[in-house]
């Protein structure tokens, strides 16, 4: 039995900070409702930087701590909803970037729940025998697609990139376990952000809605989702890998809002310890969410052989997955 282990991680973190109070001189909200309905604090903006840029520096480190240069990877993924072109992808130029060798180079785009989706592409390819080595980035440059005179999404989102590489082991018991995604268009419009508009092209006014491009969320429904979305992707994700909730060593989570992470600790009887969180810093950053907590965790020494890892992602789509990870 092939499994796919996570041999490296690594993340690029912009250098910006935007506070609550910078928020509070930009828009009616105040420091405490942010803490108290979100539990972000600040977030990172990636001023004048490209998605690509930020995917480089987070790849760059995690083949650095996997120890293999970029000719050895069979496979490149990038998850991002913020790309810098429709065409062509991220992961081609970070191909290039690399000096990578001319393998197989694709883009996801499956919102916050991308980095899962990502991976499960990995582990498919790494499972199959088409793949070897395989790296998966999660690059977010969300500030251009948020209005920052909307106080219900300004607030919550930021900037970032992560990384991991996955390595075909024979070894049992270690990597991916299992994993789990699904989609439900019918919420389509719950978290949405028009790419190009319909329009007649030969109309002699084309109309330019210069909001067009901003992301617009029914925040309550998407928390209302949540609930039934993401014990479904764990339950999933333990159910295929055989692993009882009591095995849990950490979950990790999209960043979204702090009083989902609550819910799953609550839901899977884990102390709150158990279920990481770094939003107070980063914000929601969308699909790198999972990943920068990934590599923060490996940085702070919290990861270690043995241990079983449930990530879990959820968002525009509406997307939701899971899966299980023995280190
Ligand atoms: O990453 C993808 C998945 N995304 C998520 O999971 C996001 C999930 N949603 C959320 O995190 C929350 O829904 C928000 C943080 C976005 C909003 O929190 P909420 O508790 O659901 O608030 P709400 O939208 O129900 O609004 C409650 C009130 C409203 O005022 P009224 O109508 O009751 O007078 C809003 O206008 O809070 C108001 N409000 C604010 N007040 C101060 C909304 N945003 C703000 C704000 N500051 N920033």
């Amino acid at each position: 039995m092939i499994n796919s282990q996570l041999i490296g991680t690594g993340s690029c973190i912009p250098d910006f900070v935007l506070t609550n109070a910078m928020l509070e001189q930009m828009v009616d909200t105040s420091d405490e409702w942010i803490v108290q309905r979100t539990g972000v604090r600040e977030r990172r903006i990636a001023k004048n930087t490209h998605t690509w840029e930020l995917a480089l520096g987070a790849a760059q480190e995690a083949l650095a701590d996997a120890g293999i240069p970029a000719d050895e990877l069979d496979l490149i993924l990038v998850s991002t909803c913020t790309p810098d072109n429709n065409t062509p992808n991220t992961a081609s130029i970070l191909q290039d970037k690399l000096s990578a060798r001319q393998i197989g180079a694709l883009d996801i785009n499956n919102a916050c729940t991308g980095f899962i989706s990502a991976t499960d592409v990995a582990d498919s390819y790494i499972k199959s025998g088409k793949a070897k080595t395989v790296l998966v980035v999660a690059a977010e440059t969300l500030h251009r697609i948020i209005d920052y005179t909307d106080r219900s999404t300004c607030i919550l989102f930021g900037d970032g990139a992560a990384a991991a590489v996955y390595r075909a082991t024979d070894r049992e018991g270690i990597g991916i376990q299992s994993t789990f995604i699904a989609a439900d268009g019918a919420g389509a419009d719950y978290l949405h952000m028009q790419a190009l508009p319909i329009e007649d092209p030969f109309a002699s006014d084309r109309p330019v809605d210069p909001k067009a491009r901003f992301l617009k969320m029914q925040g309550a429904a998407v928390v209302r989702f949540t609930a039934r979305a993401v014990p479904l992707a764990i339950d999933t994700a333990l159910q295929r890998a055989g692993v009882a909730a009591e095995e849990i060593d950490w979950v990790v989570p999209h960043q979204a809002n702090l009083r989902i992470l609550d819910v799953i600790a609550k839901r899977y009887h884990l102390p709150r310890e158990k279920v990481y969180v770094n939003m107070e810093y980063f914000g929601n950053t969308s699909s790198a969410s999972v990943p920068i907590c990934l590599d923060e965790m490996r940085k702070k020494g919290l990861l270690c052989e043995g241990q079983t890892i449930v990530c879990t992602g959820f968002g525009a789509g509406l997307t939701y997955g899971a899966f299980v990870l023995k280190l």
